[in-house]
C-alpha cells in the first residue's frame, strides 16, 4: 500500500472518505496498526498516562518520549506518523517551538508534530510549518491545560463557545496546520467546525461527523480499567493478557510447562 503523504488528508476529507488514527506507543503495535490500515499513528503524550504510570500528561518530557516514537517510526510502513509536543516545550514562544520539533523530528523520524491549542498558539504553528514540519492541531478538551479548564469537561456548550472554537481552528488552519484533533466536543459544533475548515477535523468524543476519528488504542482494545463513554471496546486484549499470565503461571507451577517440544534435548 502506498505511503500515506500529507497531501492525502485534504483529498480524504474532499471525497468523504473517514481518516483513521489510533496511538501507538511502541514498534509491534505500530507494525500491527499499519498492517490493519489505519492511516495516522499518534504517538500521543498520552504515553504519560497510559504507558508511564503518570497521573497526567504534564510531567512528561521530549527525552522520555523519544524512544517510544522512534520505535512507533520503525513499526510504520505506510501510515503517517505524528508525535506531540510535550506540555512545557512549546508555549512560551516560536523559537522554543520549532527547536523542540526539529528536535522530536530529528531524534525519532516522526513525520509531524502536535501541540494544543488556538490563537495563543498560532505564532508557533506558523513558525514550525514555515521550519518545513507538517502540524497537526487539537482543540477541544486540551489535557495539556486541563487544571485550567477546570477539570475533563465537555467543550462547546454555552453562548459563543462556537465562534471561540472557529476562530482557533481558523487560526491553526491559516498557520499551516494539515489538520485539527477536537476532543470531547459537542457533535454540532464539531460538525459545524468540520463544515467551515477546509483542512480535516479528526474528532474523539466529538460525534461522527469529523472528518476522521481517533482513539487512545488501549481504551480501543479493551486493556485498563478506564472507560472513557466515548470509546468503543474493539476487543478484550487486557482479559486475553491476563489468561496469557494466568495460563503460564498455572503450567510453569504444575510442571507442564515447558513441554517435550519446547526443550533442546543434546
Ligand atoms: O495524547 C493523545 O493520545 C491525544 C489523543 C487523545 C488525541 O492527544
Amino acid at each position: 500500500m502506498a505511503k500515506v503523504r500529507i497531501h492525502h488528508f485534504r483529498e480524504m476529507k474532499q471525497r468523504g472518505e473517514k481518516i483513521t488514527m489510533l496511538t501507538a506507543y511502541d514498534f509491534p503495535t505500530a507494525r500491527a496498526f499499519d498492517a490493519a490500515g489505519v492511516d495516522l499513528l499518534l504517538v500521543g503524550d498520552s504515553l504519560a498516562d497510559n504507558i508511564l504510570g503518570y497521573d497526567s500528561t504534564q510531567p512528561l518530557t521530549i527525552d522520555e518520549m523519544v524512544p517510544f516514537v522512534r520505535a512507533v517510526a520503525r513499526g510504520a510502513d505506510r501510515a503517517f506518523v505524528v508525535a506531540d509536543l510535550p506540555f512545557g516545550s512549546y508555549e512560551q514562544g516560536p523559537e522554543l517551538a520549532v527547536a523542540s520539533a526539529v528536535d522530536m523530528v530529528k531524534r525519532t523520524g516522526a513525520t509531524a508534530v502536535k501541540f494544543e491549542g488556538g490563537r495563543r498558539i498560532a505564532r508557533q504553528v506558523k513558525a514550525v510549518t514555515d521550519a518545513g514540519i507538517p502540524f497537526m492541531g487539537h482543540l477541544g478538551f486540551t489535557p495539556q491545560s486541563e487544571n485550567a479548564l477546570g477539570g475533563r469537561r465537555i467543550q462547546g456548550r454555552g453562548d459563543g463557545a462556537y465562534d471561540v472554537m472557529l476562530a482557533d481552528a481558523l487560526a491553526l488552519q491559516e498557520a499551516g496546520a494539515f489538520a485539527i484533533v477536537l476532543e470531547m466536543v459537542i457533535a454540532p459544533v464539531a460538525e459545524k467546525l468540520t463544515a467551515a475548515l477546509d483542512i480535516p477535523t479528526i474528532g474523539i468524543g466529538a460525534g461522527p461527523h469529523t472528518d476522521g476519528q481517533v482513539l487512545v488504542w488501549l481504551d480501543a482494545a479493551g486493556v485498563g480499567d478506564w472507560h472513557p463513554s466515548f470509546s468503543k471496546q474493539f476487543a478484550q486484549v487486557g482479559q486475553a493478557m491476563s489468561d496469557a499470565a494466568a495460563g503460564y503461571v498455572a503450567e510453569v507451577k504444575g510442571g507442564t510447562f515447558p513441554a517435550p517440544e519446547h526443550t533442546f534435548d543434546e
